[in-house]
């Protein structure tokens, strides 16, 4: 990975995330049980009541591994997971919105109660880390990694864990890059936002965007890996811990 990545000019990338990160319209209490009712009807026979895994996954974990951004929930269920047994569901968006706030809400309240730490000390240990630098909470930080404002309310401990320990075991698609060199012989790097049959939209390392078009490129190569360092091996245990409650307390009423 290309350490520079994480000073990139954050408007932009703010912007441009918008795209392939478009969050929710539909989801308030009313969405969220108009998703359980169908939920109940087109989706119980595989993933098990209120999504306890049946055949199929269970989505009460706060991870989903084929994308976990609201856009990537809305992927996977209007367009399925190609080689599973999760099939297509032509719903009209509203409907499929509701059902990403309602599978979203499956994973919810799981964190904070179980927390060991101290979500107080572990405040600080966040902010002497340097986590500010690419994620933001109550409107302040930066902008190379996810809001964590209400990551408590969505994601599992485990989820959290793993997320400080090894990054790498799930990157959301919106963070993958783009590594290639051009028939020309230039060198090409950056967040690739975008892709379509032609071409790639990338964030390069000054923070500006450009298309590559695929025919141009003599070599290219699509890097998985996150752009965060792992904590493994810099933190205390007890540290490890504080940092995981003070994350799993962050439910978004800073905002
Ligand atoms: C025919 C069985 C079947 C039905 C019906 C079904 N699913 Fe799935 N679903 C699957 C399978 C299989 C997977 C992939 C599991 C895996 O590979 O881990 C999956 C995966 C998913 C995922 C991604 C989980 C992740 O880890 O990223 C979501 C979200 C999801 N389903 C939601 C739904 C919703 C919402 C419905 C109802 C509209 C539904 N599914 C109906 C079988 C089904
Ligand atoms: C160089 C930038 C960078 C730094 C520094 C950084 N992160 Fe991250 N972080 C990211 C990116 C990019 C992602 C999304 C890709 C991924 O899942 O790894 C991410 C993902 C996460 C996630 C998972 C988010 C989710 O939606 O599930 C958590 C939690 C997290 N970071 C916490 C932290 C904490 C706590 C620190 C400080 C110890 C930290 N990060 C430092 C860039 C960074």
């Amino acid at each position: 990975m290309f350490p520079v990545l994480a000073l990139l000019a954050a408007p932009v990338l703010m912007a441009q995330h918008g795209n392939t990160t478009q969050s929710n319209p539909h989801d308030s209490e009313q969405d969220r049980a108009a998703g359980a009712k169908l939920f109940a009807t087109q989706c119980t026979g595989c993933h098990g009541k209120n999504g306890s895994g049946g055949s199929a996954a269970e989505l009460t974990t706060g991870v989903f591994r084929y994308g976990y951004s609201d856009a990537g929930l809305f992927n996977s269920i209007a367009s399925g997971i190609p080689g599973t047994a999760m099939p297509a569901f032509k719903l009209d968006a509203r409907h499929t919105w509701q059902l990403v706030a309602y599978v979203r809400s499956l994973g919810e309240g799981r964190a904070a109660g179980k927390a060991k730490g101290n979500p107080a000390r572990g405040a600080k240990v966040y902010a002497s880390s340097g986590c500010q630098s690419c994620h933001s909470i109550g409107g302040q930080g930066g902008f190379a990694g996810p809001d964590l404002n209400a990551i408590g309310s969505t994601r599992s401990l485990g989820h959290l864990q793993r997320s400080l320990l090894a990054p790498n075991e799930e990157v959301s698609w919106d963070y993958w890059s783009l590594l290639g060199r051009t028939a020309a012989g230039e060198r090409i790097a950056g967040l690739r936002l975008n892709e379509d049959t032609y071409s790639f939209q990338i964030l390069d390392s000054q923070g500006k965007l450009r298309s590559v078009a695929k025919p141009d490129l003599a070599e290219h190569q699509i890097d998985r890996t996150s752009p965060m360092p792992s904590v493994e091996g810099k933190l205390k245990p007890d540290q490890f811990e504080d940092l995981v409650a003070y994350l799993a307390s962050l439910r978004g009423a800073q905002q």
